[in-house]
């Protein structure tokens, strides 16, 4: 690892008594083909890991379903032994399925042994951090998360997670969760486009709690939108870019973990994300989530 990278756009959040990069790096896509199997590229992939930690980035999202397994394997390759400030944040509650799905797994059997195979396949004796992954492909559904995050909880309490969160999750579902134990950080679906969360971000906002966007660049059909392209090319910058530089302006507690298999684009979107956008470039982008 560098020991003396540059500083990333938007400095440092806490998660619980961590502190990370607001700039982080999402491994989903480091899988093959709809996140099932190894890379195509596995040289070109570990590189990107490697990467991300010479950047000086500290926040790494995965979870044990991609691939299955694929990520964290590959994460641990190429950062095990871990420098002290990187930390990996998890997920569990969703399995996979032999054509490539997400089903369920949140009863407190598939939880155990979802945290057991995160520990395992990233070498790791305690998770920094977890999010329960709730609702499905459609997006947050509504109802009790109890059950599911107390197993959580519990494990916490036995010392095999730092910080727990929620994923998918309706803004109920995140006050049911703190009724039964902290959260760190909530990780939903949020991008320039997509802004059913305003509210909820502004709420953990006042409360110091992280709000980490994913698919911040669009996810599987990034971002494409005339008023996105109209302010990069004033800006004589990359669409993904202004992208980035929005949600880092939007407010302070969002986190970026975008994701991407390309080092040059990785080099691109930490360059990009540190653009400063004016009161006109941010009116005119807010309208494309209006
Ligand atoms: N909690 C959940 O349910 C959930 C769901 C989905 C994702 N996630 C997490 O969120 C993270 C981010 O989501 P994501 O990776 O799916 O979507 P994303 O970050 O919105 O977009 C990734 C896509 O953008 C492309 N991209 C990245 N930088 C680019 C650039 N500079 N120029 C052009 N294209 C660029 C990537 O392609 P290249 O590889 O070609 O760069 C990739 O196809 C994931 O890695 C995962 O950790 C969580």
């Amino acid at each position: 690892m560098n020991m003396f990278p540059a500083p990333l756009p938007g400095g440092t959040w806490p998660l619980g008594d961590l502190t990370v990069t607001r700039f982080g790096y999402g491994a989903m896509q480091l899988a093959g083909p709809g996140v099932m199997g190894p890379p195509a590229d596995r040289s070109g992939a570990l590189a990107v890991l490697r990467e991300a930690a010479d950047l000086g980035i500290t926040h790494i999202d995965t979870s044990s379903a991609y691939g299955p397994r694929v990520t964290n394997q590959l994460i641990r390759e190429a950062l095990d032994p871990y420098p002290e400030p990187l930390h990996v944040v998890t997920k569990v509650g969703a399995t996979r399925d032999a054509h490539g799905g997400w089903p369920p797994a949140r009863d407190p059997e598939s939880l155990r042994r979802s945290v057991s195979e995160n520990l395992e396949t990233l070498g790791l004796e305690v998770l920094d951090v977890v999010n329960l992954r709730l609702g499905n492909a459609q997006g947050p559904q509504p109802g009790s998360l109890a059950e599911p995050f107390e197993t959580l909880a519990g494990l916490q309490q036995q010392g095999l997670i730092r910080h727990l969160g929620v994923s998918n999750a309706t803004a109920e579902q995140v006050a049911e969760a703190q009724a039964i134990a902290p959260i760190a950080c909530v990780q939903n679906m949020y991008n320039l486009a997509y802004r059913h969360d305003d509210k909820l971000i502004d709420e953990l906002a006042e409360q110091g709690i992280a709000y980490v966007p994913f698919f911040p660049l669009g996810g599987f059909s990034p971002l494409q939108s005339a008023a996105l392209s109209a302010v990069a090319t004033r800006l004589d910058t990359a669409p993904m870019s202004v992208a980035l530089a929005w949600l880092l302006q939007r407010s302070p507690n969002i986190l970026l973990i975008p994701g991407t298999s390309s080092v040059a684009h990785l080099r691109e979107n930490v360059a990009g994300a540190g653009l400063s956008l004016s009161g006109e470039d941010l009116a005119e982008l807010d309208n494309i989530g209006r």
